[in-house]
């Protein structure tokens, strides 16, 4: 059969995205425009001027990416947009344009949900990844342990009590002046300290919640940078080192409580830390699993992974109306 085409379109945070993808794997055309200049003086994301943002680039990028494939909409199966969760009016943004052209050119609608998106693309990417998986999802707005069992079938292990580790990794960037966002500074950062020159917490280590704290780590950071006693170095360091223990606590108690599965995989943006990488390169060593991980333009936002999760979809024969709401919060 003819490879189905879905054109994908994100604007859940700070990045504006358009792709289109098919069900063979191809991307036929992306674009992806990030804010990281409109927030940067900000030190974090301003939800208004996010939405100003997709609002003006995302009709261009729309258009960009349809010539640049040479197709128009008649040609696409589904329109799949992010209808959640993230900043609403972002997401507004990406939804209502979803359904305008979806209703304009009468192809069905996807509303998909952003750690869906998230939760799939490493498929994008790996014809031979087969469910189920253990999915670590770290980004600056997620923090999660998911078993990944099929389409629509994600079982969610555990979760952030507070804030997410990208969000820790930019606070505690912040801390120690490096901008934003500041987790690949921090990073460089840390590969001049020494990781266990600070004693800093482990949040909920060994506890039987299954769960991630991060909050409490990063007010440490600004104890032992107000203390004047350690390097910037130092402390990025033992933070790095602090929350890839605090992973890998999490994911072996997660791994106590499910039968294994023969994959693990890491996505989101925090996946990008090659500390961290490493750190679950070998816990699935340990447990014979096989560990993957996506290219870094699919870990960190983009449309691909919305596009692709709507060609996941495609085969369920289930479409949203276009009275589908957008949804600021939406638990997988
Ligand atoms: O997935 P993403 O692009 O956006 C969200 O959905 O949040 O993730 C962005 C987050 C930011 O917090 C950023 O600091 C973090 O990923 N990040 C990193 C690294 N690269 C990006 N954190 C640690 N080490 C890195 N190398
Ligand atoms: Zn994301």
């Amino acid at each position: 059969a003819k490879p189905k085409i879905v054109l994908g379109i994100e604007s859940s945070c700070d990045e504006t995205a358009v792709a289109l993808v098919t069900s063979d794997r191809t991307i036929i055309a992306e674009k992806i425009a990030s804010q990281i200049e409109e927030h940067a003086p900000y030190g974090g994301v301003v939800p208004e001027i996010a939405a100003r943002a997709h609002a003006e680039k995302l009709a261009p990028m729309l258009k960009a990416v349809m010539d640049e494939a040479g197709l128009s909409l008649a040609d696409c199966d589904a329109i799949a947009a992010t209808a959640g969760p993230g900043l609403i009016g972002g997401v507004m943004v990406g939804l209502v344009t979803a359904k305008a052209l979806a209703m304009a050119s009468d192809t069905p609608l996807l509303a998909i949900n952003h750690l869906e998106g998230h939760a799939l693309s490493p498929r994008l990417a790996n014809p031979d990844l087969e469910f189920p998986y253990l999915l670590l999802l770290v980004s600056g707005g997620h923090c999660q342990i998911l078993l990944v069992e099929g389409v629509g079938e994600y079982r969610r292990l555990a979760t952030t009590i507070d804030d997410a580790l990208g969000e820790a990794f930019d606070k505690s960037a912040k801390v120690l002046g490096l901008g934003y966002p500041g987790g690949p500074a921090l990073e460089k950062l840390a590969m001049q300290g020494d990781p266990q020159a600070v004693p800093l917490p482990r949040p909920l280590k060994g506890s039987k919640e299954p769960h991630f704290s991060f909050a409490g780590l990063k007010s440490a950071v600004l104890r032992a940078k107000d203390s004047g006693e350690h390097t910037d170095a130092d402390i990025a360091a033992s933070f790095q080192q602090a929350a890839v223990d605090c992973l890998i606590d999490r994911l072996e108690y997660a791994l106590e409580r499910i039968e294994t599965p023969g994959n693990l995989v890491v996505a989101g943006g925090v996946a990008a830390n090659q500390t961290i990488r490493t750190a679950l390169e070998k816990l699935a060593q340990r447990h014979g699993m096989r560990f993957t991980a996506p290219p870094m333009a699919l870990c960190t936002d983009n449309a691909a992974m919305i596009a692709w999760a709507g060609c996941e979809r495609l085969p369920l024969g289930v479409f949203d109306p276009l009275d589908v709401a957008a949804r600021p919060r939406w638990p997988l």
